[in-house]
């Protein structure tokens, strides 16, 4: 969804050539960067991924019949409405208007409803069983409220540019750990009876010149074959997979040839190699031609008509788009509305401007807790010296400092809080206030917002303890000999439509070592929509704790002091690598930024980013991928490999049809990996388990499975991972399929990437 805040208008321009180059039989003539091959025509959904799609296709095909052309175009296209995006209906036939909403962590812009944590931070959980939950409390939220059509989970951006501004929206730098975010909360969000859409598809990796405008097209990100299909598709395969019936396409260029209007993309690999029955939304003015974004596979175009409306009732009558094409955009729509149930009965929208009078419609129910508990296990706890976590009953009187401890001082004066940094100071890198999620469509709108410096009274009063406070001055005095602790609470601020320019700010920084200059006892909490680097101040002898904190949502400050006072022992894990020094992240570090004509980014580093580079390049992080410290501690035993006897053919059997996410033999299990998992400290804790896998011609290592485990004092349990076929390939380029190689394949579990504790080979 495109946030209208800062951007320099679209201007419509109509480029109707598709980069086409020829099929290519040979690896030396693989499409590099720049070629985007022609996919022609668009694949006709016909609902063989299950009977229950099947009887979804024959009633859309039964209705799609009665319709006029005027009514069929009516349905591809966006009209006004209460909603962030409304499809036309057909009132003749009671098809009603479908009703589009953001955010994926909360229905922005509404009252009475909740503000969930932000991908990026439900991802640090690694946890499945509260993805799940998210997607079905966010789910149930869309649903009261009347929403078909929820616009996330996000998989796009993946996290390639380490500022890139919109990676708080997403699951993080794996596309393993992401897939395991989109199949749980495509399938949340979806049990309730909406329909999810999984965004952006594909290769928006950063929001420099994301669209066209004064300065030429938008940027190109160039991507060869394989990196396409192992790094920025893999995550979508997960949703499709779970079923996900909507994919909504991205604003920029891939391989030059917009995203919305890319064959190859659209029609070759979503429609065909992963055989997606749901229909393909534009984002929003994504939509650059008319008869080219038809015939490559688009389905909807939003918020207007765009393109389409009664150009493309013409350009069927004159035979440009077939009326074919015409059919299968409006069946797919239709389908996917009669597969999640919504056409036996679904509220109306109750979606309202914040100046509208209205009746109160509270779909918050009890995800407050729910909120609560991903916020806390979302924590990462990164350094803990001298036991200075968890407080204990000794910790009579704590100080307070920083920007981040309380709410922000006028938050509900604009209703876009949080959507564009009105209140952002310090030059945009923080928000003057509490940090709760990120800014532009990606952001929430809350009911309330539990500050750190509230739960921390709430705590203190309760105990009848001692706090003082000095949340704006950068060099807080006095220092008070008796306290026990002090907490400074910092952010790291991220938007829609610009990337971040620092990973790291001078006044949050010194903030943090003048606290420390006087304070031997200083924890530092960082609320951040993505990566900070901490080495200003990591090693000083008096930082004896730090938290990542994420962007935790509504109770923000109850997660913190649950884990802060040991009522949670942190579990959450980083999504993505902290370097020492940003100049570690090399290219990957800014988006590109060209004034070019015709942009582009070329993403030579293919599958190296974050981790996989880091590994590759022999960086030693400050805090790698996967890192993340207990109040308690672990111990790893007992690996065990075992092949599962499903075909270890290098192909699939060609003669298997595609269903919707891929061939169906790419989810066999293929190999078990287990491990027995020991709670040997004295805290009741869940450990992330984590396993990784050197395939051969690929990176050191790569997620390919975890499993968050809570385990009492003393107890052991046994942890499966299961390995499909699909975790273990390559993408051929040149067979175009997914190939098993036959080799010895390395697997290491363990804490993190690099806190590796059990290491094992298995032969194929
Ligand atoms: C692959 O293509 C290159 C360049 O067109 C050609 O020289 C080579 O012989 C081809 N290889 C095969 C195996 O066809
Ligand atoms: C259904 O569509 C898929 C994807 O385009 C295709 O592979 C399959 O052959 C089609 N099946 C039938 C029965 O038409
Ligand atoms: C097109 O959609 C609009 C808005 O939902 C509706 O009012 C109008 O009647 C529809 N037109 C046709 C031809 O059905
Ligand atoms: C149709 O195309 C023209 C230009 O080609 C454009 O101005 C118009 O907005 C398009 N859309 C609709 C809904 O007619
Ligand atoms: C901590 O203090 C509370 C009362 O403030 C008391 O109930 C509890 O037992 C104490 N815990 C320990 C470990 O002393
Ligand atoms: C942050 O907000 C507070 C009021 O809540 C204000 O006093 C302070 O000056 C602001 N800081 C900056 C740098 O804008
Ligand atoms: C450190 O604390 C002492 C005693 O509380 C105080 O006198 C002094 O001003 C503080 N220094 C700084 C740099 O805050
Ligand atoms: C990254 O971008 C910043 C501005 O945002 C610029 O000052 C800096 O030179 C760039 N660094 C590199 C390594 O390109
Ligand atoms: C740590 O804090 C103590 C007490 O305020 C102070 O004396 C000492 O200089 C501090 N250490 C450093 C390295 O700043
Ligand atoms: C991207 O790669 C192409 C093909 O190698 C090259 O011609 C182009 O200059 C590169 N663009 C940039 C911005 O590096
Ligand atoms: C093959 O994989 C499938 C899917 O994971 C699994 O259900 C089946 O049990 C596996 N076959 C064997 C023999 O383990
Ligand atoms: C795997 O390793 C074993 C032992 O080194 C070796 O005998 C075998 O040939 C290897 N298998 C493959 C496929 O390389």
């Amino acid at each position: 969804m495109k946030y209208a805040g800062t951007l320099v208008a679209a201007t419509a321009i109509s480029l109707i050539s598709v980069c086409a180059a020829e099929g290519y039989t040979n690896e030396s003539e693989v499409p590099y960067y720049g070629r985007s091959p022609a996919v022609y025509p668009s694949p006709v959904g016909n609902g063989t991924t299950s009977p229950t799609w099947e009887e979804a296709y024959r009633r859309a095909h039964s209705v799609v019949a009665q319709m006029t052309i005027e009514e069929k175009a009516n349905v591809t296209r966006g009209v006004e409405g209460p909603c962030v995006g409304n499809s036309g209906a057909v009132p003749r036939l009671s098809i009603p208007s479908l009703c589009f909403a953001d955010a994926p962590n909360g229905l922005r812009g509404q009252e009475f409803v909740s503000g969930f944590p932000a991908g990026i931070h439900v991802a640090a959980t690694w946890d499945r069983a509260l993805m799940y939950r998210y997607g079905h409390a966010l789910g149930s939220e869309y649903d009261g409220r009347g929403v078909n059509v929820a616009l996330g989970p996000v998989a796009g951006p993946l996290g390639r540019v380490a500022r890139g501004g919109r990676n708080w929206e997403g699951l993080g730098a794996d596309p393993y750990l992401a897939g395991g975010g989109m199949v749980e909360i495509t399938r949340g969000i979806q049990d309730t009876g909406v329909i999810a859409s999984a965004k952006h598809w594909l290769l928006n990796e950063e929001e420099w010149r994301r669209n066209p405008g004064s300065m030429g097209e938008s940027l190109s990100s160039n991507v060869d074959d394989r990196t396409l299909h192992e790094l920025y598709a893999f995550p979508f395969m997960d949703s499709l997979r779970a079923g996900v019936g909507s994919i909504m396409c991205s604003y920029q260029r891939a391989n030059h040839s917009y995203a919305c209007q890319n064959s190859k993309l659209l029609n070759g690999i979503l429609k065909t190699e992963l055989g997606f029955e749901g229909f393909v939304v534009s984002d929003w003015d994504a939509q650059h031609t008319g008869v080219a974004s038809a015939n490559a596979g688009l389905d909807i175009v939003m918020p207007d008509g765009g393109f389409w409306g009664a150009n493309l009732t013409m350009a069927v009558q004159n035979g440009s788009v077939g009326t074919e094409r015409l059919d299968d955009m409006v069946t797919r729509i239709l389908a996917t509305w009669y597969v999640t149930g919504q056409y036996e009965k679904y509220p109306s929208p109750a979606i309202y401007s914040a100046s509208e009078l209205h009746a109160v419609v509270d779909v918050q129910a009890d995800h407050a807790d729910l909120i609560r508990e991903i916020g806390s296990a979302g924590t990462v706890l990164v350094k803990n010296v001298n036991g200075a976590l968890p407080f204990t009953n000794a910790t009579r009187f704590v100080s307070v400092y920083g920007y981040d401890a309380p709410v922000s001082a006028s938050p509900w004066t604009n209703p876009s809080r949080y959507m564009g940094g009105y209140e952002v100071n310090f030059g945009w890198e923080t928000y003057n206030g509490t940090l709760i999620t990120g800014g532009g469509s990606g952001g929430s709108t809350p009911p309330y917002v539990v500050s750190p410096f509230q739960a921390l009274q709430e705590r203190v009063s309760r105990q009848r303890r001692t706090l003082r406070w000095d949340f704006f001055s950068e060099a807080p005095t006095p220092a008070y000999v008796n306290n026990d602790a002090c907490v400074v609470l910092i952010n790291a601020y991220a938007s829609e439509a610009f990337d971040r320019t620092s990973l790291t700010d001078r006044f949050s920084d010194n903030l943090v070592n003048n606290v420390a200059k006087n304070c031997t006892n200083t924890i530092v909490v960082l609320h951040s929509a993505g990566i900070r680097t901490v080495d200003a101040w990591i090693d000083h002898p008096n930082v004896t704790a730090v938290l990542f904190a994420g962007l935790p949502g509504q109770e923000s400050g109850h997660s913190l002091v649950d884990v802060l006072y040991g009522d949670v022992s942190p579990s959450g894990r980083l999504p993505y690598t902290v370097a020492k020094n940003e100049s570690d992240y090399g290219s990957l570090l800014n988006s590109t930024v060209s004034f070019d004509a015709f942009p582009e980014v070329n993403f030579t580093e293919g599958l190296y980013i974050d981790y996989r580079a880091f590994d590759r390049q022999r960086i030693e992080p400050r805090f790698e991928f996967g890192f993340g410290l207990s109040y308690t501690t672990f111990q790893y035993s007992d690996l065990r490999i075992e092949a599962t006897g499903n075909s270890t053919s290098p192909f699939v059997n060609p003669n298997v049809a595609i269903v919707q996410g891929g061939h169906p033999e790419l989810w066999d299990t293929l190999i078990h990996v287990t491990c027995s998992i020991t709670n040997t400290g004295h805290r009741s804790a869940p450990e992330v388990a984590q396993l990784y896998v050197h395939i051969p011609s690929g990176p050191v290592r790569q997620l390919r499975g975890f499993e968050r485990v809570p385990l009492e004092p003393g107890e052991t349990k046994q942890v499966l991972f299961p390995l499909t076929r699909r975790d273990l390939s390559v993408w051929d380029v040149v067979a175009q399929q997914w190939r098993l190689q036959t080799a010895n394949y390395t697997v290491s579990v363990g804490a993190s990437s690099r806190d590796l504790k059990l290491h094992g080979v298995f032969e194929i």
